[in-house]
Parts: C-alpha cells; sequence; structure tokens
C-alpha cells in the first residue's frame, strides 16, 4: 500500500498568497489594470486553509470574494501589494504570488479627473518600473537564511523566440524563486476562467509536474507540491 499523505500536511505553517490583480490609478476615477480574477489565488488560500495552514490573503483587485476562515489584506497597488507582501512575509512559512501585479505604473498620478480639452494635445501616459515584488522577498529570505518556499505564478505565450518552458525556466532561474506554477496562455484561456492547466517548474530540479482541472483541482495539486517541497528541506 501506498503511504498516505498526512491528512493536513501544512498544520502549524502560515501561508501568505497573493491573487487578484493590481490597479495603477491615472487620476481619482481611472486606472491600468489586468485582466486577473482573483480564482487561482482564491483556490490557492482555500486549498492552504484546508491543508491546516494559518493563511493570509493579500488581495488585489478580484472577482470573487475571498475564502472564509483566512485572514485578508486588502491592496489596490503594486506598491501597495509590496508593502503587505514583506510585512506578511516576515513570519510566514510559505509566499505563494499569484496575483498579476502591474510591471509599471503611470509616472505621475494626476490629484484631480483629467479632462479632455480642444485646445490641446491628446495626453500621453508615461510610465516607471515597479518594484519586483517576488524577487526582493527570495532577496529578503537568503539574506536572513530564513527556512521559507517561495512560490511565483507565470502566464506564458511562447513565441518565435521561445517556446513555454523555455521561457518558464528562463524566468526561474531570474526570480531565483523555489517553484513556478506555469500556465500555457492562449486565446480566451486562463483569464476568469474556471479551468486551467499548469507546469510546476522546481529550483531543486526535480521534473516539471502537470496539473490541470478546475483551479481547485491545480490548487491542490500546488499545495501537495508545496507540502512535498517542505518535507525534502525541512529536516
Ligand atoms: N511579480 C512580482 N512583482 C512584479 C511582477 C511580477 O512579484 N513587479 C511576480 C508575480 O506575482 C508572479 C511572478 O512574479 O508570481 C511572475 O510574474 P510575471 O509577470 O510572469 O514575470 P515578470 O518578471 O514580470 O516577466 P514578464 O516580463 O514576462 O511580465
Ligand atoms: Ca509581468
Amino acid at each position: 500500500a501506498a503511504l498516505s499523505a498526512p491528512l493536513r500536511p501544512l498544520a502549524g505553517l502560515t501561508v501568505t498568497v497573493s491573487a487578484g490583480g493590481t490597479r495603477e490609478p491615472l487620476d481619482p476615477v481611472r486606472f491600468l489594470g489586468n485582466r486577473s480574477s482573483g480564482k487561482q489565488g482564491v483556490a490557492l488560500a482555500a486549498a492552504a486553509r484546508d491543508a491546516g495552514a494559518k493563511v493570509r490573503l493579500l488581495a488585489a483587485h478580484m472577482d470573487v470574494p475571498p475564502p472564509a476562515g483566512v485572514d485578508v489584506v486588502t491592496v489596490e497597488t503594486a506598491l501597495e501589494l509590496r508593502e503587505a507582501a514583506l510585512h506578511a512575509a516576515a513570519d510566514s512559512d510559505v509566499v505563494i504570488m499569484a496575483a498579476a501585479v502591474a510591471d509599471f505604473r503611470p509616472a505621475d498620478v494626476s490629484g484631480t479627473k483629467i479632462k479632455k480639452r480642444d485646445d490641446a494635445a491628446d495626453p500621453v501616459i508615461s510610465l516607471v518600473r515597479n518594484p519586483d515584488i517576488l524577487r526582493e522577498l527570495v532577496e529578503i529570505r537568503d539574506a536572513a537564511s530564513r527556512n521559507q518556499l517561495i512560490v511565483g505564478f507565470a502566464a506564458e505565450t511562447g513565441d518565435a523566440d521561445g517556446d513555454v518552458l523555455e521561457y518558464a525556466a528562463a524566468k526561474l532561474r531570474r526570480k531565483a524563486c523555489d517553484l513556478l506554477v506555469v500556465n500555457h496562455v492562449g486565446q480566451d484561456k486562463v483569464f476568469g476562467q474556471d479551468s486551467n492547466s499548469v507546469v510546476i517548474l522546481s529550483r531543486s530540479g526535480s521534473e516539471p509536474q502537470e496539473a490541470s482541472g478546475s483551479k481547485t483541482d491545480v490548487a491542490a495539486a500546488v499545495i501537495d507540491r508545496i507540502s512535498a517541497e517542505l518535507s525534502r528541506v525541512v529536516p
């Protein structure tokens, strides 16, 4: 008979999950956003809760409500998410960055509504880079030699220069997180859907692992994989 996995493999652990999409304001009524629904992040938070963890959900804009039984911190922008993530990570055993973080934000935010004017040129939006939260989390963890598992997500399409797995492997090296959950994005796939198909890449070099099904199924597979990685590194 196969060894059965523990019923609550994350009992006693604190797991932070970011979910949804950040919104970067242009003025008091407008923002730059993205299509992340938050469904996969919410499913991960629920799966971590069911695995026995104390869960903190860092919720950027989501189309779905947060699950019961988790602590929720609501954020709007990438900079707010960064603050919340660095704070929550300080005492988390696992950090899962499932949020779609805006890579850029408007360089200038107008304090008043931007008006169109017939006597002026059309406006141009200048953007500045947001910090890479995932990279920063890994750097802080490594500098402190903390025992913390950090998981990134990536949506890739592949293009003429490389396929999805090549881009994903490069991203895993660049981000230096422990696991990277990779979505293959095609037309009409992933965003807002209830099902998902992913490949989980590990920095420890173990074989890429595929998981597909509902976002709940995928979340369970990711949490299983996290539990397995933790039992490898924790003596
Ligand atoms: N991420 C982050 N901070 C950012 C951008 C992304 O923490 N400013 C995290 C995401 O939450 C995700 C992972 O990094 O877990 C990968 O995001 P992705 O957008 O795929 O990576 P990028 O490095 O931004 O690469 P790309 O140029 O392909 O968008
Ligand atoms: Ca990005």
